[in-house]
């Protein structure tokens, strides 16, 4: 249930941050559609968006698709109202079903789905085992074979290679304008490393262990990288 008003303010600030925070933001989307496009044809298709939040899976896929239907889950009330907001503006809202909570609260059916995408949102799970737990979920929600589109940020944060993508990220905050103090801050104040970073070897483990073969590093910008795979 989504009662609290859309706040357009909060909506924009997401857009806005986002696209500074990854300059190439708009091109995942369009990269993880020509996988999906690639695997699922023309055919009807259900997608499973864990972390549906700020619509933009549905905007990007949503009205270039239009045999593809949508299950968004999200904990966040506001967030969902975005995508909410977004779905009927452009006007798909037939297709999008929104369910706030966790992937625990999808419940398990014989309609399992063609293909499933979790955008910058394991990082915010902390615990490796939840973040297993959570891959493992998604993937009893899948059918065989179908395509799976993982992005979330990585890196050991004890290796320079991580401080090094640390640096260009708070070059991409610096480069759009942002104060120099704020900028620090949303760095030593812990904003950014208080998400759960964990070692690329590790992901791809994690995939493996939940079920997922055919696993390739597709996308990187950034802290953040993309793997496609798909449920065994
Ligand atoms: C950075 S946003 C990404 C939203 C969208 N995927 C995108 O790329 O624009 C992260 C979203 O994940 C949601 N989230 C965090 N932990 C979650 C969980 N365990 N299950 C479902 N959603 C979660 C947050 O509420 C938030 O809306």
């Amino acid at each position: 249930m989504i009662n609290k008003p859309y706040n357009p303010e909060m909506a924009l600030a997401y857009e806005k941050n986002a696209r500074i925070s990854i300059p190439t933001y708009d091109a995942l989307f369009t990269m993880a559609q020509a996988y999906f496009r690639m695997q699922l044809g023309e055919k009807e298709a259900s997608l499973l968006v864990v972390g549906a939040g700020g619509g933009n899976e549905l905007s990007a896929w949503g009205p270039s698709n239009p045999n593809w239907s949508f299950t968004g889950v999200d904990i966040s009330e506001e967030m969902l109202k975005i995508a909410k907001h977004k779905a009927a503006q452009l006007d798909i809202e037939s297709r999008v079903t929104l369910i706030q909570g966790t992937m625990d609260d999808v419940q398990p059916s014989d309609a399992k789905f063609d293909a499933a995408s979790c955008i910058l949102v394991l990082h915010f799970v902390n615990d490796v085992k939840e973040k297993l737990k959570l891959l493992q979920t998604v993937k009893a929600h899948m059918k065989p074979g179908a395509p799976f589109v993982l992005v979330t940020a990585y890196g050991d944060p004890q290796a320079a290679e991580l401080q090094d993508r640390l640096q260009v990220w708070k070059s991409f905050w610096l480069d759009a304008g942002t104060e120099p103090k704020r900028v620090q801050d949303m760095v030593e104040g812990g904003g950014i490393m208080k998400i759960s970073f964990i070692p690329e070897k590790e992901i791809e483990c994690l995939l493996t262990e939940a079920g997922f073969t055919h696993i390739t590093k597709f996308y990187v910008t950034g802290l953040f990288g993309g793997w496609m795979c798909k449920a065994d």
